[in-house]
């Protein structure tokens, strides 16, 4: 029976595992603020950039389409981002606006 309860926990745990929980959301806001990726946003979106990541029609729909909208915008800064970065981007966005589970 314990193996059992142990094995449905391991699921539930599976299951709500956050998206991007390799990035740390800290590290994200440093890097996002280091590479200025507001600036164009807020050219498009008009004063808020950070309106981008909230607007009904936003790109990113789902966690897959994080990563990469976040290479095609880093290649724009020239950025040349790792991977690891790109997960610490993709975690402070989505704590603080996408809020994928
Ligand atoms: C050279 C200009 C530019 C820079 C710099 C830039 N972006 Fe973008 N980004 C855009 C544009 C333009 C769009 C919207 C594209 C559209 O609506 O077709 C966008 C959209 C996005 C989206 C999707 C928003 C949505 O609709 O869900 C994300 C995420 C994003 N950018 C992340 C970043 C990150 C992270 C950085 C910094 C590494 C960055 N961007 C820097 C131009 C830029």
């Amino acid at each position: 029976m314990k193996k059992y309860i142990a094995l449905f926990l391991l699921l539930c745990g599976t299951a709500q595992a956050t998206p991007f929980a390799d990035g740390d959301a800290k590290v994200g806001k440093k890097l996002f603020d280091q590479y200025q990726c507001n600036r164009c946003h807020m050219a498009k979106m008009g004063g808020d950039g950070s309106a981008i990541f909230t607007r009904p029609d936003r790109m990113v729909s789902s966690p897959e389409k994080m990563i990469p909208r976040i290479k095609v915008c880093s290649g724009a800064v020239g950025a040349n981002l790792s991977a690891q970065e790109e997960q610490h981007l993709a975690a402070y966005l989505n704590q603080q606006y996408y809020k994928f589970k």
